[in-house]
């Protein structure tokens, strides 16, 4: 069994709709894809992505990504914590999974987040530019860091369940979340004159994945491929991306570990 990565698949653009289609049905029957966020707003398109996948891996483990929370383009226009319980059902149905993947020497663990301006204030440019700011819809009074708690707590379970479950030494425990878990994970801004780094993570999600003794984390949102270690722990991005950020991203799975 080989476990994959790959997120930011964002669905609806149709290059992106065509590499997923071209998958193949054979080569990854055996295989384990962690899918860490931004396949689409649409949830029609998500239930499509996430059935194609199911029917081509073993296992798709899925976490949201900021895009799937979007209400903006739905009709009738809910909030987006209701979207978020739709988003649990349409990966049921689909055949993907939201919960902790384990077999005797592996557990895989998806880590919902959000940003909660741990990595900087955000500037009233970026609060006018920022989609989510316009395209989300959240409860009265919930502004990022509440938003963030209400995502963490809802790790608090594989929290706990790792914390009285025994691992054995040659036990490798994965987790994956789509916002970025360290500041110092932020790429470099290059040319781009916005600072996104308040939307692209929280420090708190390291502490989690830190608790659970996460040796290899996945995450998605800032596009730009990477592989990097930190303190023990190994971060890799392996974001698609838009179809014009060839530069930044590889555009292919990238395969963590072999089980
Ligand atoms: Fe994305
Ligand atoms: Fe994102």
């Amino acid at each position: 069994m080989r476990i994959f990565a790959l997120s930011d698949i964002h669905a609806d653009f149709e290059p992106n709709a065509r590499w997923l289609r071209n998958l193949s049905f054979h080569d990854y029957r055996a295989d384990v894809l962690i899918l860490a966020g931004d396949v689409t707003d649409s949830l029609p398109l998500l239930e499509w992505s996430l059935g194609l996948l199911a029917r081509r891996f073993q296992q798709v483990l899925f976490v949201p990504g900021n895009h799937e929370l979007w209400t903006l383009r739905d009709s009738p226009r809910t909030g987006s914590f209701e979207k978020f319980e739709r988003i649990r059902e349409i990966v049921r149905n689909s055949g993907a999974s939201m919960e902790t993947f384990r077999t005797d020497r592996l557990s895989i663990v998806p880590l919902h987040s959000w940003y909660d301006f741990s990595f900087g204030a955000p500037s009233n440019e970026l609060l006018d530019l920022w989609m989510d700011f316009r395209a989300c819809t959240w409860p009265q009074g919930y502004e990022a860091p509440e938003i963030t708690r209400r995502f963490l707590a809802l790790n608090e379970t594989a929290l706990e369940d790792a914390a009285h479950r025994p691992h054995a030494d040659d036990h490798t425990l994965i987790s994956f979340s789509h916002f970025l878990p360290r500041s110092d994970l932020v790429p470099q801004r290059g040319t781009l004159k916005l600072d996104l780094s308040p939307v692209l993570g929280c420090a708190l999600l390291d502490q989690q994945l830190r608790q659970l003794r996460s040796t290899i984390h996945v995450y998605g949102h800032s596009h730009v491929n990477r592989r990097i270690e930190i303190d023990a722990v190994t971060y890799v991005n392996n974001a698609f991306g838009y179809p014009h950020e060839s530069a930044i991203a590889a555009k292919r799975l990238v395969c963590l570990l072999e089980h």
